[in-house]
């Protein structure tokens, strides 16, 4: 079986800056409300005319330019994403399109915001099978489309993003150390987007009424899973690993909350130094979030080659997990 090297990491974010003054304007809030309650101050929306798969092609363009590859080298794109640009076809085989690569593996991950960790655990098994050996893996959405802006409890916690892994097969030991994943579904009804799907289709106008295609939330339902099930992923991860708390550089938890990221940090027991925290300057960028925290710690030089890190992901489904990673 081969093991996973990681080559480069690449990040695609809108220009455009919607700021807590910004949402002043749209709903009843205020900075001072937002910024106590969940630490954002701003987050990155994505302009007109622009959509995940677009986002998803600027960082991969990055990342491939990082790695020194052209994009005929890639055996596979994946794509993890809850908000991709039509039903069909996938994201991913949009991305190639974008790319101009003729032929490769393609195709999306659905997990929400755990769609990253998800999408790794699946190129895992595409490099470990040798079904692909140079892969593109991305984690990018753009949930500012699917926003309820009248709705002041969810339209202040998102962003839109891209972040793009370039993985290739080793028959050196895996920089991929573990993989913890889980699911349930049986929460899904606290955080969801009714309509737009196969059940209350948008084809139907009255449905959309009934059943409007923008995020549903009950936030102190989410919060309370996503600490604990963000604190039970780290450690289930770190164990697999054959590692503790202690061994990593970097601890890089799902940006949707602050507060989630302080809670999860104390329990799994990092000093604030070693947890990386971007939440403010993005919000939840649902499936780029970790990828882009990655992307962003390595440009400032807080991950460096040889260090391990870790990834924690909670989302839509429910779904969560976390994985350990050396990098490369
Ligand atoms: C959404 C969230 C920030 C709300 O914080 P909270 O402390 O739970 O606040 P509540 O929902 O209890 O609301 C408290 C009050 O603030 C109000 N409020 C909600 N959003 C507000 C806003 N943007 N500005 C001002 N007031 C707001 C509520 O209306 C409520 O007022 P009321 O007491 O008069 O009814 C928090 O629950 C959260 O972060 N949940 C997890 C969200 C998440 O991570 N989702 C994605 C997971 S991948």
């Amino acid at each position: 079986m081969k093991g996973v090297r990681f080559l480069a990491t690449g990040s695609g974010l809108p220009a455009k800056v919607l700021t807590n003054a910004d949402l002043c304007k749209i709903v009843d809030t205020s900075d001072e409300w937002i910024t106590e309650r969940t630490g954002i101050k701003e987050r990155r929306i994505a302009g007109p005319g622009e959509a995940t798969s677009d986002l998803s092609a600027r960082a991969a363009r990055i990342a491939l330019d990082r790695a020194g590859l052209r994009a005929d080298q890639l055996d596979a794109i994946v794509v993890a994403t809850c908000t991709p640009d039509h039903l069909f076809p996938s994201t991913a085989c949009l991305v190639q399109k974008a790319l101009g690569v003729p032929h490769t593996i393609a195709f999306d991950v659905s997990a929400a915001c755990s769609g990253f960790v998800y999408g790794l655990a699946v190129v895992n098994g595409l490099i470990a099978t040798g079904a692909a050996k140079t892969v593109l893996l991305i984690g990018a959405d753009t949930l500012s489309r699917f926003t309820d802006w009248t709705d002041r409890g969810t339209c202040v916690l998102f962003g839109d993003g891209a972040g793009a892994l370039i993985m290739t097969a080793t028959d050196g030991p895996s920089d991929l150390l573990s993989v913890a994943l889980s699911a349930d579904g049986g929460k899904g009804d606290i955080l969801k987007i009714p309509g737009g799907g196969s059940r209350h289709p948008l084809a139907k106008p009255e449905e959309a009424v009934s059943f409007p295609p923008v995020i549903k939330m009950e936030g102190k339902e989410v919060f309370k899973h996503a600490v604990t099930r963000m604190i039970e992923a780290s450690l289930s991860a770190l164990e697999r690993a054959g590692r503790t708390p202690g061994d990593l550089t970097l601890l890089i938890p799902h940006q949707a909350n602050l507060r989630i990221i302080d809670a999860v940090a104390k329990r799994v027991n990092i000093p604030d130094e070693r947890v990386f925290r971007n939440v403010s300057k993005f919000g939840n960028m649902s499936a780029a979030t970790t990828i882009v925290a990655l992307d962003q710690a390595l440009s400032e030089g807080r991950v460096k080659s040889g260090d391990l890190v870790e990834l924690i992901a909670f989302g839509a489904g429910l779904t969560w997990g976390a994985a350990v990673l050396r990098w490369s």
